[in-house]
């Protein structure tokens, strides 16, 4: 890819924020360059706003399935910069429900503070909510609510950066989803890659399946990546 005529990749990065992740599990950083920003955790990039358009599909392929109704209640795993979260705004009736599980405190902080602004001031919104809590443990919660859970909490069931987000990902963490979705509901996953094991548990766990690939970016450029949609029968 070329340089813009603001050439951002000559601005160095500039450190804005810097936090522990709770849990002992080293910190997480917040950068920014011109006007790009990038979260990142020992030395991954967790999100980067120059590129965002897979994480709006994986509301819109998820909600499009959905019937038509009102009082959606919907729970988002993982903010990040809260381009999923605008997505499912747009998509949602004004009676819809949207609570967003962030592991990070600063994260939440971080959207709050400096990155609002990316995706059109999501957070403050009337229909959301946000739970500084690790998402297995709010979907752990309660039974047959959801109408849809949309997870882009990692790189996906095969890259993770945090291994205990592996709990999301095995029999027994789709299982929970399964059980927290109302009949007819969606579980949506994005991944950086595709994963056929992972297909099998879906599968296996009772979802109808599908898996789709998706560009990066809305242009239709960029790395492909990958969304599992799985409805509860
Ligand atoms: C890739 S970013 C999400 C990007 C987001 N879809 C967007 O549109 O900007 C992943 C987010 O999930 C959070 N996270 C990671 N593991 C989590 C967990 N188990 N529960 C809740 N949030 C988690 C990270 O702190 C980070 O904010």
């Amino acid at each position: 890819m070329g340089f813009s005529i603001e050439a951002p990749r000559m601005i160095p990065w500039k450190e804005i924020d810097r936090a522990k992740v709770p849990g002992n599990e080293g910190e997480v950083i917040l950068l920014a360059r011109g006007e790009e920003f990038s979260i990142r955790t020992s030395g991954t990039e967790l999100m980067n706003s120059r590129i965002h358009g897979s994480e709006e599909s994986l509301a819109e392929l998820a909600l499009s399935r959905l019937d038509p109704k009102v009082n959606w209640q919907i729970l988002i795993g993982g903010l990040g910069m809260g381009y999923t979260l605008a997505a499912t705004l747009e998509q949602s009736g004004s009676d819809a429900q949207i609570l967003v599980a962030e592991l990070i405190p600063a994260v939440v902080k971080w959207n709050q503070k400096y990155l609002g602004h990316l995706a059109g001031i999501p957070l403050e919104d009337p229909r959301v909510r946000v739970t500084q809590e690790d998402v297995v443990k709010t979907i752990g919660k309660q039974r047959a609510v959801w109408d849809a859970i949309l997870l882009d909490v990692d790189n996906g069931p095969a890259g993770l950066t945090r291994e205990a987000n592996d709990r999301l990902y095995g029999n027994s963490g789709l299982k929970a989803s399964f059980d927290a979705l109302r009949q007819g509901g969606i579980l949506a996953v994005w991944s950086s890659a595709v994963d056929e094991a992972f297909t099998g548990r879906m599968k296996r766990t009772g979802f109808k399946t599908k898996m789709v690939s998706v560009r990066a970016r809305k242009s239709g450029k960029g790395s492909k990546h990958t969304i599992w949609l799985g409805q509860r029968p």
